[in-house]
């Protein structure tokens, strides 16, 4: 399976902070934005993976993340011209995808949990036949997301992007797998009112077929989605809190790499020494030194 990171978008709801740099790249708390939603694609131990970004911020995703060896995994990079929507994804992915399966993070979707690699399984697992799954989590203010009614089994009913009216109390985040069917399906999404050829238009595609399998994030899964000043700052006090009550740190790109055997003592020990004046860079050598 293939990853990608959808990392592009105006950021016009965070501006001035994004006028001049993408909000991927923005800190939460103590690492860029962009760590979290790539932690997500590592804990499912998914290694290839395409970073979209707007065209004047590629090249500064690029010296954030390089090529990706120095965490055992492969990245390729692709720009977005326009946000025309999050299934242009596919579109633009489609050489890189190739005959796989892909699984699509959004750039600023922030999860945490420790069930987290459990619930990824179960949703590769799902679409191991075909398919598409979609996760479903409790919010309060559902008609912000895309949002997914589903029966006592669980058999999604409904999928609706920003409903006046929602259906149900279950937003989609932004976390999707798909068989290969998805680039064909997003080449035929009709730009919405909005003009944008949006993710729950595929859904509705894979639910017409009777395809769309959803994974419910339960409440020891936390979701953000940083869109505004406010979800940034609440997710990175979470962040801070978490870290400083634990001692251990969230999404650390270098350390899920040497849990998940991506990479050995060694290059951990270099990723901690290149960043050994910093705490994180303290965090990673002390892993090593701790087990
Ligand atoms: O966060 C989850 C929600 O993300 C889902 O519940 C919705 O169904 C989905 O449509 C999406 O809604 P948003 O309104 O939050 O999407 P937004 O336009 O903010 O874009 C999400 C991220 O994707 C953001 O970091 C910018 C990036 N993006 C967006 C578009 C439209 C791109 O890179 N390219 C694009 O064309």
């Amino acid at each position: 399976m293939k990853g990608i990171i959808l990392a592009g978008g105006s950021g016009t709801r965070l501006y001035p902070c994004t006028i001049s740099v993408s909000k991927q790249l923005l800190p939460i708390y103590d690492k860029p934005l962009i760590y979290y939603p790539l932690s997500m694609l590592m804990l499912a131990k998914i290694r290839e993976v395409l970073i979209i970004t707007t065209p004047q911020d590629n090249e500064n995703f690029k010296k954030l993340l390089g090529d990706g060896s120095r965490i055992g995994m492969h990245f390729e990079y692709a720009v977005q011209d326009t946000p025309r929507g999050l299934a242009d994804a596919f579109i633009i992915g489609e050489q890189f995808i190739g005959d796989d399966s892909v699984c699509l993070v959004l750039g600023d979707n922030v999860f945490y949990g420790a069930q987290m690699t459990d619930i990824l399984g179960d949703a590769m697992r799902s679409i191991q036949n075909g398919g598409a799954a979609i996760f479903g989590c409790f919010m309060k203010n559902p008609q912000e997301f895309g949002v997914v009614e589903f029966d006592s089994n669980h058999k999604v009913i409904s999928i609706e992007e920003k409903p006046r009216k929602p259906k149900s109390n279950y937003a989609v985040p932004g976390l999707y797998f798909y068989d290969n069917q998805v680039i064909e399906i997003a080449k035929h999404v009709q730009p919405s009112a909005r003009g944008e050829i949006e993710i729950s238009s595929v859904n509705e595609a894979y639910l017409q077929r009777n395809q769309l399998h959803v994974t419910l994030m339960t409440r020891g899964v936390t979701w953000f989605d940083t869109g505004s000043p406010k979800g940034m700052h609440k997710a990175s006090g979470f962040v801070k809190t978490l870290q400083e009550m634990q001692g251990f740190y969230l999404s650390c790109i270098e350390e899920i790499a040497w849990r998940k055997h991506f990479i050995d003592d060694e290059q951990l020990r270099k990723c901690g020494e290149e960043l050994e004046k910093t705490d994180y860079g303290k965090y990673l050598l002390s892993l090593l030194n701790n087990e």
